[in-house]
């Protein structure tokens, strides 16, 4: 098992608080941000809905390196093309995301080398006796293979994905799918979702005719359209007797559709980010990506990101991506706080927290949270500038420190995992459980937001996992909720539970 940790190493100052202007605090106070309410006349949106300029989120939390590290540890690739292996190097190897073993070499930081490949020719390079030197590495995946026990290579869990429907029938509706999102806009915009919405949640049905009548539609042209929603599953019918006249046949949405496609196709829609994504740099060169020849330039997509200005737009994507996020805390927040029993404020801490958006909109969203961001120390100009567009500044506060390789600050009875534990190794992602149960008082809660392995998120998945064919430095590791579940019952967690929304929150108790 591959235990190390996946961001390079930093070499951090001790966790210290700051205040608003950036001022160490003693060690064990949190930075509170200045209560800037007046001071800044726009305050931040309750939704956190911030700019919607920058891509968001990629699978994955990778820690943003100091820059001036960035040089010292870990060899720079000059492009995102897939280097070829130097003659000794190992091809292919552990779930390292950083992935020295793909080719990068020679391996300047022995401590990212990967164990049970480079690790033996790194450890003995001053033998006298040549006898007694390393193998070389192995260089092909049934070599690399062939080094591992049979206890290692055993599969422990089962992965048994199912169609919706048959594969033909996905294959073919994916094949049509941007007339799919045609049908999808015209339907939102003309207020036909609305309609079929408002009579399912009146448990009745809507007449073709009154439809037609009311949108200024043909209806016989209105009906084939509905057919077409029809055959994306999204409405349900009623015949006339003998069909005819068409006009009275009923309709009605199997499910709100109105809200999930503003989601979709909507000004502010993440699928519509996306589309900002440099991904077309791989588009139609696929089969030439897989094969290692090109990728995502670096200066399209610099992963992880290491000057300041990649750490401030990775740091701006991930917020583009909040809104859904906020939204679902916003449906959960009674079942997640309610049973905290504090007479006081409750204390959240949220691990790798970012520039602080989902922070400010949480402290919106609940007027008994007081949240602090425990970020990497690069990151706490950013929160700051945040906090200071936030009406309720002062229940937010900044720690710095690194969650990877210090326990996590105690004191807090609510402490967030969001979208930083999915492409991380199940060791890692664990042990940050781990550290979390440490952390927390008896009664206190874990909750994780991650990016899981469901349909509901299918069209997320897929958008990332090929974006990210073109990025070798950036692997996830998406996870059913079952994996998160069983950690938390074996840490000692009880109550596991998970509250589905835009993004499922799962959440459980010390
Ligand atoms: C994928 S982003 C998620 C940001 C935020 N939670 C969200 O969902 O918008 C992962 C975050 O983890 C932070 N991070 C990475 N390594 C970290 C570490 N060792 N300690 C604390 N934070 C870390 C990164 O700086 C980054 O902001």
């Amino acid at each position: 098992m591959n235990d190390r940790p996946t961001h390079r190493p930093v070499s951090l100052p001790p966790t210290r608080a700051r205040d608003a202007k950036g001022a160490p605090l003693p060690a064990t106070s949190t930075t509170a941000a200045a209560d800037t309410t007046g001071a800044h006349p726009a305050p931040m949106a309750d939704d956190a809905s911030g700019t919607h300029a920058a891509p968001t989120e990629p699978h994955g939390p990778r820690g943003p390196a100091a820059p001036s590290d960035a040089s010292e540890s870990e060899p720079r690739r000059s492009s995102g093309a897939r280097p070829r292996p130097e003659p000794d190097a190992p091809t292919l190897g552990t779930s390292s995301v950083t992935a020295p073993s793909l080719g990068t070499s020679p391996l300047a930081d022995p401590s990212l080398a990967a164990p049970s490949l480079a690790a033996p020719s790194l450890a003995a390079p001053s033998l006298p006796d040549p006898s007694l030197a390393a193998p070389s590495p192995p260089r092909t995946y049934a070599d690399f293979r062939a080094t591992l026990g049979s206890e290692e290579a055993r599969p422990t869990v089962r992965v048994a994905p199912r169609l919706p429907m048959g594969a033909r029938g996905l294959m073919s509706l994916l094949f049509h799918g941007e007339l799919a999102t045609e049908v999808i806009e015209v339907s939102l915009r003309s207020g036909l979702f609305a309609r079929l919405d408002e009579a399912a949640a009146r448990g009745g049905w809507v007449e073709l005719g009154e439809l037609a009548d009311e949108l200024a539609f043909v209806p016989e042209r209105l009906l084939k359209l509905l057919d077409a929603l029809e055959a994306m599953l999204f409405v349900e019918r009623l015949d006339p007797r003998g069909d005819e006249p068409l006009t009275l046949t009923r309709y009605r949405s199997v499910e709100p559709l109105g809200p999930a496609a503003a989601q979709v196709v909507g000004r502010d829609s993440i699928e519509r980010d996306r589309r900002a994504q440099p991904w077309a740099a791989l588009h139609g060169r696929l089969h030439e990506v897989l094969r290692g020849a090109e990728g995502i330039p670096a200066e399209d997509f610099a992963w992880p990101p290491a000057t300041p200005a990649q750490v401030a737009r990775f740091a701006r994507s991930m917020a583009a991506g909040v809104p859904p996020i906020a939204e679902s805390f916003r449906a959960a927040a009674g079942a997640l706080f309610d049973d905290l029993d504090r007479s006081g404020p409750i204390r959240v801490l949220d691990v790798g927290g970012g520039n602080g958006t989902l922070a400010s909109a949480l402290v919106a969203i609940d007027p008994r949270l007081r949240v602090d961001v425990y970020e990497l120390p690069e990151l706490e100009p950013l929160a700051q500038d945040t906090f200071a567009r936030s009406a309720h500044a002062a229940r937010l506060g900044f720690r710095a420190g690194d969650a990877f390789l210090q326990p996590l600050p105690e004191g807090y009875d609510v402490i967030l995992f969001v979208r930083i534990l999915h492409d991380v190794p199940a060791a890692q992602a664990r042990a940050l459980l781990a550290k979390a149960h440490e952390a927390l008082r008896p009664g206190g809660k874990v909750i994780v937001c991650e990016e899981l392995r469901s349909p509901e998120r299918a069209a997320i998945q897929f958008f990332w996992s090929y974006f990210l064919v073109g990025v070798d430095s950036c692997q996830s590791r998406l996870r059913e909720w079952s994996r998160y579940d069983e950690w938390l019952r074996a840490l000692g967690f009880e109550d596991v539970s998970l509250v589905p929304g835009p993004f499922d929150l799962g959440h459980a108790t010390k």
